[in-house]
């Protein structure tokens, strides 16, 4: 089939590559003329893994093009994607500027009939905002009448780190169309696009058009809502003296709970938890709803991410100004250069802020941190000049007071020890994974601490 994606980023990257494998004949579209470059000149411009080899082996066939040619994106698919971002607003609801921009650009390039799909994460009632730029454009050229489209909304649920592997193997395809004769023709197609992921169970579910775009949101908020629940529960157990990570064992052998997304830490960040959280409970809002369990979701994720900071200045003080920190782990999670609502910026804020130096190591969010950090501290370039970027993660203990973890990446979980411990001034590990068991830290001489696991640290 011929598939046009319209935002080439984490997702519409991810989206058309995997199409192209499954043997469509894919278009991306992007406004962002570096990114067609990298591209076009066989670069990948995020880390995602596998990603790379599905890019290059489906471009070198023919199957997947990169341009920034908006009437020939139109042109091309029959099935147009939507997969360009959807920020925050100031107010926190969803920034819609770049759906709608997409979505007038088909108006004013199509003449045949398409089917436009949603991928972004966009709020109840989007279709029809989409529908009607559509049409607003066609009026312009006097098509409103004789050419048809139809919206199906299709969200994303890949995580990033894993992206890949999501979209290949979806735990769940969820498509809402119209039940007119446009929407029946677009489920028709979207069925056929879908087939080869449905063929050993069916995976699909379908639905009118808001119960979907309500789906992403549902899902997102249902998963950070574990998250803070998990993360207010870990600093009750630190003042009660109870262990979290005991507590998690116990509460997920429940089915009806479950083992996933149950892990305290400090914070939850990503380009979907933060925003979407903030869009669902504006959305509420405007309707006249106060979601009152999603407002206490995301005021407890702002102050879980200065809970590593809290716990820092509580052992060496208000004024660290002098003082010298190691922190691993840059990107928002593992296995991405990701750093969007990353807790490490907050943390960065804090240690800088109060006057510290600090070393920092990420194994592939280095340069994506640099570009970040050099514009969250835009106004403050002498506090920049006190962070050190390390290639190495050693190097990046040398003389530093205590170690700071904040992304559980692989290579931290069983580091030597012995050389941290050479290394570090003094061996004290404020850990906001829990990557370590604070008895065996303890045993071995390190001041250590988790979340929610103070029972276990003896110092
Ligand atoms: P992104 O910022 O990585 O990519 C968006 C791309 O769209 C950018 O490259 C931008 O240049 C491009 N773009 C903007 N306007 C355009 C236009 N008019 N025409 C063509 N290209 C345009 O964003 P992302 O992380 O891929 O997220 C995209 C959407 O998918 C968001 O709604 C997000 O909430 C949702 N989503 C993201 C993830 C994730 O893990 N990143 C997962 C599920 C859903
Ligand atoms: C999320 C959703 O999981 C995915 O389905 C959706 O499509 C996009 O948003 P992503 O943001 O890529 O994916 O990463 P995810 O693995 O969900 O982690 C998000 C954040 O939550 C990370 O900062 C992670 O460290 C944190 N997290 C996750 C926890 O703090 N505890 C957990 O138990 C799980």
């Amino acid at each position: 089939m011929k598939i046009t994606i319209i935002g080439t980023g984490y997702v519409g990257l991810v989206t058309g590559a995997c199409l192209a494998e499954l043997g469509n004949d894919v278009f991306c579209l992007d406004v962002d003329e570096k990114k067609i470059a990298i591209l076009n000149n066989g670069g990948i411009p995020i880390h995602e893994p596998g990603l790379a080899e599905i890019v290059a082996r489906n471009r070198a066939v023919g199957r997947l093009q990169f341009s920034t040619d908006i009437a020939a994106s139109v042109a091309h698919g029959q099935i147009q994607f939507i997969a360009v971002g959807t920020p925050p607003d100031e107010d926190g609801s969803a920034d819609l500027q770049y759906v709608v921009a997409a979505a007038r650009n088909i108006g004013k390039y199509m003449t045949d009939f398409k089917v436009i799909v949603d991928k972004s994460t966009v709020p109840v009632g989007t279709a029809d905002k989409v529908s009607a730029a559509i049409t607003a454009e066609l009026a312009v050229r006097k098509l409103a009448t004789e050419t048809t489209f139809s919206v199906v909304s299709n969200p994303e649920f890949l995580k990033e780190g894993a992206a890949v592997e999501d979209f290949m193997r979806p735990d769940r395809i969820v498509i809402g169309c119209n039940d007119d004769t446009a929407g029946e023709n677009a489920r028709a197609l979207m069925k056929q696009l879908y087939t080869p992921f449905n063929r050993n169970h069916e995976r699909t579910y379908w639905m009118d058009v808001r119960s979907a775009e309500f789906t992403k949101y549902a899902a997102n908020a249902m998963l950070a809502t574990r998250i803070s629940f998990m993360n207010e529960l870990a600093n009750l157990a630190d003042k009660v003296g109870a262990d979290i990570e005991a507590v998690r064992h116990g509460i997920g052998s429940d089915p009806r709970i479950g083992h996933s997304f149950l892990y305290a830490g400090c914070g939850y960040g990503g380009s979907c938890f933060p925003k979407d959280v903030q869009a669902l409970e504006r959305t509420a809002r405007a309707y006249g709803q106060d979601l009152l369990i999603l407002r206490a979701v995301e005021q407890v994720n702002d102050r879980q991410k200065h809970v590593l900071g809290n716990k820092i200045v509580e052992r060496f003080g208000e004024d660290l100004s002098g003082k010298h920190f190691a922190l691993w782990g840059l990107a928002f999670k593992p296995n991405t250069d990701d750093m969007r609502e990353a807790s490490s910026r907050v943390l960065l804020g804090e240690l800088l802020g109060r006057g510290a130096t600090v070393a920092v190591h990420d194994p592939v969010a280095m340069a994506e941190a640099r570009r970040v950090l050099e514009l969250d501290f835009a106004n403050q370039p002498e506090a920049l000049q006190r962070l050190r970027f390390c290639e190495n993660q050693m190097e990046a203990l040398e003389g530093a007071e205590a170690l700071a973890i904040v992304t559980e990446w692989k290579n931290y979980r069983s580091p030597d020890f012995e050389q941290v411990r050479k290394h570090l001034k003094a061996p004290v590990i404020f850990d906001g994974r829990n990557l370590y068991e604070p008895t065996v830290m303890s045993d071995i001489g390190f001041e250590y601490y988790g979340i929610g696991r103070s029972v276990l640290t003896r110092g």
